[in-house]
């Protein structure tokens, strides 16, 4: 704990308490709990829309009009996000998940990093970077899939096998709906949710940034980690603004200590 303040440990005891004492917890996670693997975020200190506009890559409508620049900024992002490993944070969530604390990882990332932490259940608000669909007749493909077609077809952007239509990542970009069963499972849990962690999410997109309203509206506490403000920071019960690599692990600590005590007791 050295590197943390002693107001921030007594939040760290305040959150592990919070989690252990909870009987429907979940997790929020946003770009934050991936800076420390090395995928940038989008809002944060650095972010990729400094060096890309959202307008021109990020949106549908823009993909729409010319999937080549899309793709060709793909090509330039998808090796970080392939060869990206889980940090502390990731390995600290899906140590809760395995402990039984928390109930579900809501992300809205789409690098699989919680997964390959071992965490099971992970709704991904935001899709995945492994799957590909048809934008005309919705075809899906495996990125091995698409990662032999373009090495065949040599060109931008990959087209559907079916009806020639241009394939596009799974992910949802600005403009797009959100995956309808992830985005009701996220509803219905962050409803039922006593505790909600939310780590590395400016808060800032929407839907998602309404998801920790449910659980205030129905009692449910907040607990946030980030390394800077978001809008329901005063309605936080514990805000630490601090790198989820270290924070997270801490709380983990704390937990298990929490445990540890209660099974000497029984
Ligand atoms: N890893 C990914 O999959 C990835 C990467 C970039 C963007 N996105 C997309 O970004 C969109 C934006 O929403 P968002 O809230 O997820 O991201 P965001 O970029 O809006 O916010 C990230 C927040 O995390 C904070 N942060 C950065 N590193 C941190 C760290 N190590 N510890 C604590 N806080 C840290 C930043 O200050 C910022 O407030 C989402 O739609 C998401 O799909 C995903
Ligand atoms: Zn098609």
């Amino acid at each position: 704990m050295k590197v943390i303040k002693l107001l921030e440990k007594k939040k760290i005891f305040r959150a592990a308490e919070m989690l252990f004492k909870a009987k429907d917890a979940i997790v929020l996670t946003g770009a934050g709990v991936s800076t420390e693997s090395g995928i940038p975020d989008f809002r944060g200190d650095g972010g990729i829309w400094e060096k890309y506009k959202p307008e021109i890559y990020g949106n549908i409508q823009a993909f729409i009009k010319n999937p080549a620049k899309f793709w060709e900024l793909a090509e330039k992002v998808a090796p970080t996000l392939f060869k990206a490993k889980p940090n502390a944070g990731h390995i600290a969530l899906a140590e809760l998940e395995k402990m039984d604390i928390i109930k579900a990882i809501i992300t809205q990332n789409i690098d699989e990093l919680h997964q390959k932490a071992g965490a099971v259940i992970v709704y991904e608000v935001h899709g995945n970077i492994n799957r590909f669909t048809c934008l005309g007749c919705k075809a899906s493909y495996t990125k091995e899939q698409v990662l032999k077609k373009l090495k065949k077809e040599k060109n931008y952007p990959p087209l559907c096998d079916v009806c020639t239509a241009p394939l596009k990542p799974s992910v949802t970009l600005f403009g797009e709906a959100l995956p309808t069963f992830e985005i009701y499972q996220s509803q219905a849990l962050s409803q039922k949710a006593d505790v909600m962690l939310i780590a590395g999410s400016s808060l800032e997109v929407a839907p998602v940034s309404n998801l920790p309203l449910y659980t205030l509206r129905e009692g449910g506490k907040l607990i946030i980690v980030n390394d800077q403000p978001t809008y329901l920071d005063e309605k936080a019960e514990v805000v630490i603004h601090h790198k989820t690599g270290t924070v997270l692990p801490l709380i983990v600590e704390e937990v298990k200590k929490l445990k540890a005590r209660k099974d000497s007791k029984n």
